[in-house]
């Protein structure tokens, strides 16, 4: 049988055909535009999403057995509002999970109602780019809107609904919310009042591997596809990521380098970061995780390249850095604020400690380094926890890059097992609609039958030693700007 796995993106859908053995069969990607409409916020229209989607789909299964494909599944940017009126239209764009505009809603949230409550409501506080901030400020900026809600979903949900007509979301995803309550997996009454929405409003929730409806018919017919075709939830495109990278069970790790950058950690018990750095969600295996967040990852290296270097040839920028553990520059990742650990909407970009001599190579390589030491400050909260992490999985666009895969190992002391396929989210999406569909009778049983290992990046003591220096300089960097970060947005 053959499976869809839609790894609905930031920058675009990836569409990926994965047999029972978990071959792949074909991947398509179809862009859509992101809207900056002002400085810090970011939007996508739904409606660009589904169309692309279905033309993808289109291609992906142009040349198969239409018959043999049996289920289609998701991993989906997280956090996004996506608003429906009562005719199931969208009320306006989506605001996205790495918009900043929600700082009062989110000072409001954390410091008025305080984050020991919605640590205790939800296990997780607010952050600008989670849902709740979002509903609050249509709420207060957009009372026009606001009152014509009938349904609040995640950019995924909306595909599924579009597919099946089903409203639904899985509980990876809602945990981004910050109106679940993930512990106990159900949506927390006391966050819906603070937000004043109401459990009608909000999608039926899912285990990431359930079915949730069948293939609408005219889209059947439309793409020459039985309407028996299942559709299963999906979860969050790092949950899903985490499945596609074989991330499930107990203390297993996945890093995605995407347009965000996110270290991922799996469990089979709930717990919280008392701290509340790292997010505490539900995972798509059935069980939970612990997840620190940055905003800009490989979307730095891409911004780099093509906006100020004006080349898309990544391979040859990269191929003369060879001073690992020796560069001079620094490079302070945050294009967009900043999520965990610091929790700041106002953070900035920088570079740091050029002098005349510096070169290009060595700008490139501080922006490859700059990203892995704001991933390693998430890592650094998980290891204050006490979780032991000795190695991890990779995947997202920046893990094609073999330099900055042994950057990683280096800066983190980690090792890093290489898999056969780092499409992350799509594939995890298509195992699980394997899951749904029966083919395997858990999503740990698929991950450990499909997942191959093909490579091993040990850290070489030397060089964790030399990174080890430098990340301790890059640590004081935030703190030493952070005021004039603040100034700087104030006065716009
Ligand atoms: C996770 C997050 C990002 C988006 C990117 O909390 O906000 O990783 O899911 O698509």
């Amino acid at each position: 049988m053959l499976y869809i796995g839609v790894d609905l993106g930031t920058s675009a859908v990836k569409l990926l055909l994965m047999d029972e053995t978990g071959k792949i069969h074909n991947i398509v990607s179809k862009e859509y535009p992101l809207y900056f409409v002002h400085p810090g916020w970011s939007e996508q229209k739904p409606e660009d999403w589904y169309a692309q989607t279905l033309a993808g789909i289109e291609e992906l299964i142009s040349n198969c057995k239409k018959g043999d494909i049996a289920g289609i599944s998701f991993g989906g940017q997280m956090h996004g509002l996506v608003a429906l009126d009562a005719k199931d239209n969208v009320i306006r764009p989506a605001i996205l999970w790495n918009d900043g505009r929600t700082g009062k809603e989110t000072d409001y949230l954390n410091q008025v109602i305080g984050k020991e409550k919605l640590s205790e409501y939800t296990a997780n506080i607010a952050f600008a780019g989670f849902t709740a901030p979002k509903i609050l400020w249509m709420k207060e900026q957009e009372p026009e809107n606001f009152v014509r809600i009938a349904k609040i979903m995640l950019p995924k949900d909306y595909l599924a609904y579009r597919l099946s007509g089903v409203h639904c979301t899985d509980y990876s995803d809602a945990s981004g919310m910050l109106l679940l309550d993930v512990k106990n997996k159900c949506w927390s009454k006391e966050m819906m009042e603070i937000c004043g929405v109401s459990e009608e409003q909000l999608p039926k929730l899912y285990e990431s591997y359930e079915v949730v409806g069948t293939l609408q018919p005219d889209i059947a017919g439309k793409l020459g596809l039985s309407s028996d075709v299942k559709i299963i939830a999906g979860a969050g495109d790092n949950a899903a990521a985490a499945v596609g990278t074989g991330t499930v069970g107990d203390g297993m790790c996945n890093i995605s380098l995407g347009t965000s950058g996110t270290i991922f950690i799996s469990s089979k018990t709930f717990g919280v970061d008392k701290n509340n750095a790292l997010h505490s969600f539900a995972h798509a295996d059935g069980y939970y995780h612990l997840m620190g967040c940055m905003l800009s990852a490989a979307s730095c290296n891409r911004w780099w390249m093509e906006q100020i270097l004006k080349t898309t040839e990544y391979v040859k920028e990269q191929e003369n850095i060879v001073k690992l553990g020796e560069n001079k520059v620094f490079y302070l990742p945050y294009l967009m604020g900043e999520r965990s650990p610091h929790n700041d909407p106002k953070a900035r970009a920088t570079f740091t400690g050029m002098t005349m001599d510096t070169t290009r190579e060595e700008m490139t390589q501080a922006v490859l380094e700059g990203v892995t030491f704001g991933l390693r400050d998430s890592l650094e909260v998980a290891r204050s926890l006490g979780i032991k992490i000795e190695r991890t999985k990779i995947c997202g666009g920046g893990a094609k890059s073999m330099l900055w895969k042994k950057i990683i190992a280096n800066v983190m002391n980690l090792t890093v097992d290489v898999i056969e396929s780092e499409e992350g989210p799509g594939y995890g999406g298509a195992i699980l609609a394997a899951v749904g569909c029966g083919e395997f009778s858990s999503v740990e049983e698929a991950a450990g039958k499909l997942v191959k290992i093909i490579d091993t990046i040990e850290p070489e003591p030397k060089l964790v030693e030399k990174y080890e220096e430098r990340y301790q300089k890059f640590r004081r960097i935030y703190p030493t700007m952070k005021e004039l970060f603040h100034t700087l947005a104030e006065n716009k």
